[in-house]
C-alpha cells in the first residue's frame, strides 16, 4: 500500500509520515520544494500531482488556502489514481466556509473519505514564541477566551489509523484537546515549561488586526469574532481522540513540554538559520516568529534617503506591502545567513517586474540583522539596486 502525504512538511504531516513509516507503509511525502525525502508537487498546479499519485491508494490531504476554488481540479486528479482520502478539515466546517466547501467537493467524488475536524491547533501559540523568548509580555485580545487546543500529534495519530485501517470510511471525527485552557493560562504554562515567566498584555481587537497583516481579511474578521465568543462560551471538548486511539488526548502542558525549546532563546546563529529557512520556504508567518514585537527596520532607500526607523512588525509588514503593491515577484534568491557574534547578514536577490513600467529587473539587497535574547531586534537594509516603489524621485533624483 502506497500513501501520498500532502502537507508532509507541516505540523501534522511530518508526524503522519513518521507514523506511517513506523507501521511499515510505503509513504510519499509531497512538498513544493523537492528534497531528499520528498516528491515535488503543487496543489495550485494539479497537473504536477499525477507523478506523485501514480500507484497510490490513499491520500492524506490538507487544503492550506483561504479559498476552495482549486479543489475540484485537485480532487479530479486524486480520484484518477487513489481510492481513499483522509482530509484535515476543521470543527467549523459544519458552518460551511472553505473547510465545508472542500468536504462537500470530496463527498461529490467516488473517493472513500474520512474527515478529521480539529478545533484550534496548539501550534498556533508558536506565534507568541518571539515575545516569550525575549521575556516580553504576550500581546493579545481576549486573554480569557477558553480553548481546547489540540496537539498536532493527536491529529496525526488518527490520520495514520484512518489511512491504514478499515472502519473509518464515511466517518467525521470532531477532534479537540482534553480540556479548556484560557489563553492567559496557556501563556503562563508556556513560560513555566520554558523556564521564562510569561505574562499577557491585553490589546484591542483593532490592535490585533494590525499584527495579522499576513492573513486574509475575511479570515482575520472571522478569527477575531470567534475568539470574542470564547470568553463567555469556551470551545467544546470532545472525547474522540480517546475513542479512536484508545488513549486520552495529549494535554496543552504536554504540548508545551514537547515544544519548550521553541520558547527559549537560541544563539544568534541558530536564529539566523531558522529565520532564513522559513523565508526560503516562503513562510513569512514562520519567519516573523523570530522577530521581536518591537523590532526596528532601517532602510533609507525605501524612505527617500531618510534614516526613518520603522518600529514593530505591523508597520514593517505594512511597508513591505506598500513596496510590493505594484511589483510582480517571480523569484527570490536567498544567500546566507552569514552570522557573526550577535548579528547576521543575508543577501536577497529579487527577480521582479515593475508593473507600471512593465520592466523586468533583478534587484539585490543586503540585510544586516541584530539578535538579542533569541529574537531579531533590528534589520538594516542596504540596496545594491534601489527598490521600484517608495519615493522614486528621491531615489533617482
Ligand atoms: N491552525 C489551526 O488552528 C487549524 C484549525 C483547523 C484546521 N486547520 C487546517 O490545518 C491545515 C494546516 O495544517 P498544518 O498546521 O499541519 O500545516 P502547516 O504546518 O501550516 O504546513 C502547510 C503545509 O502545506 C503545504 N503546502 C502549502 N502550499 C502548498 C501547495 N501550493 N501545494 C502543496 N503543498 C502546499 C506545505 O508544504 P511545502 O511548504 O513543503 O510545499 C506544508 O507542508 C490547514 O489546511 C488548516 O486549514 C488549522
Amino acid at each position: 500500500m502506497t500513501i501520498l502525504v500532502i502537507g508532509a512538511t507541516g505540523n501534522i504531516g511530518r508526524h503522519v509520515v513518521t507514523g506511517l513509516r513506523d507501521r511499515g507503509a510505503a509513504v510519499r511525502a509531497l512538498s513544493r520544494l523537492p528534497g531528499a525525502d520528498t516528491v515535488a508537487g503543487d496543489l495550485t498546479r494539479p497537473e504536477t500531482l499525477h507523478g506523485p499519485l501514480s500507484g497510490v491508494d490513499s491520500v492524506f490531504l490538507l487544503w492550506p488556502f483561504f479559498s476552495a476554488d482549486g479543489v475540484p481540479a485537485v480532487l479530479d486528479v486524486i480520484a484518477q489514481h487513489a481510492n481513499r482520502v483522509v482530509y484535515v478539515s476543521a470543527l467549523s466546517a459544519e458552518g460551511g466556509g472553505v473547510w465545508g466547501e472542500v468536504e462537500a467537493a470530496i463527498r461529490r467524488t467516488d473517493l472513500e473519505w474520512t474527515f478529521l475536524r480539529p478545533g484550534g491547533f496548539a501550534t498556533n501559540t508558536l506565534e507568541w514564541a518571539g515575545a516569550i523568548r525575549a521575556g516580553r509580555p504576550v500581546r493579545m485580545p481576549y486573554p480569557d477566551a477558553g480553548r481546547s487546543l489540540i496537539h498536532e500529534r493527536d491529529i496525526a495519530d488518527i490520520a495514520v489509523l484512518a489511512l491504514t485501517e478499515a472502519g473509518h470510511a464515511g466517518r467525521t471525527y470532531a477532534l479537540t484537546g482534553p480540556a479548556v485552557v484560557t489563553q492567559a493560562e496557556q501563556v503562563r504554562i508556556l513560560g513555566e515549561v520554558a523556564g521564562r515567566p510569561a505574562v499577557v498584555e491585553e490589546i484591542s481587537a483593532e490592535q490585533a488586526r494590525a499584527t495579522m497583516a499576513w492573513a486574509d481579511e475575511t479570515f482575520v474578521d472571522a478569527a477575531l469574532g470567534y475568539w470574542r465568543t470564547l470568553v463567555d462560551d469556551p470551545e467544546p471538548v470532545t472525547t474522540t481522540v480517546e475513542e479512536v486511539t484508545g488513549r486520552p488526548a495529549r494535554t496543552f502542558t504536554q504540548w508545551a513540554h514537547d515544544h519548550a525549546d521553541d520558547f527559549r532563546p537560541l544563539p544568534a546563529a541558530d536564529v539566523a538559520e531558522r529565520y532564513v529557512a522559513a523565508f526560503r520556504a516562503g513562510r513569512m508567518d514562520q519567519a516573523l516568529r523570530w522577530a521581536a514585537p518591537d523590532m526596528v527596520r532601517v532602510a533609507p532607500l525605501e524612505n527617500g534617503g531618510k534614516h526613518v526607523e520603522l518600529r514593530g512588525v505591523a508597520d514593517i509588514t505594512a511597508n513591505a506591502e506598500r513596496l510590493t503593491g505594484d511589483v510582480e515577484i517571480h523569484a527570490v534568491e536567498v544567500d546566507g545567513p552569514y552570522p557573526r557574534g550577535d548579528r547576521f547578514a543575508v543577501r536577497f536577490s529579487f527577480d521582479e517586474t515593475d508593473e507600471p513600467t512593465g520592466q523586468r529587473v533583478s534587484r539585490t539587497k543586503l540585510s544586516l540583522y541584530t539578535v538579542a535574547d533569541g529574537v531579531i531586534t533590528r534589520e538594516e537594509v542596504f540596496y545594491f539596486d534601489p527598490p521600484a516603489t517608495g519615493d522614486r524621485s528621491a531615489i533617482t533624483g
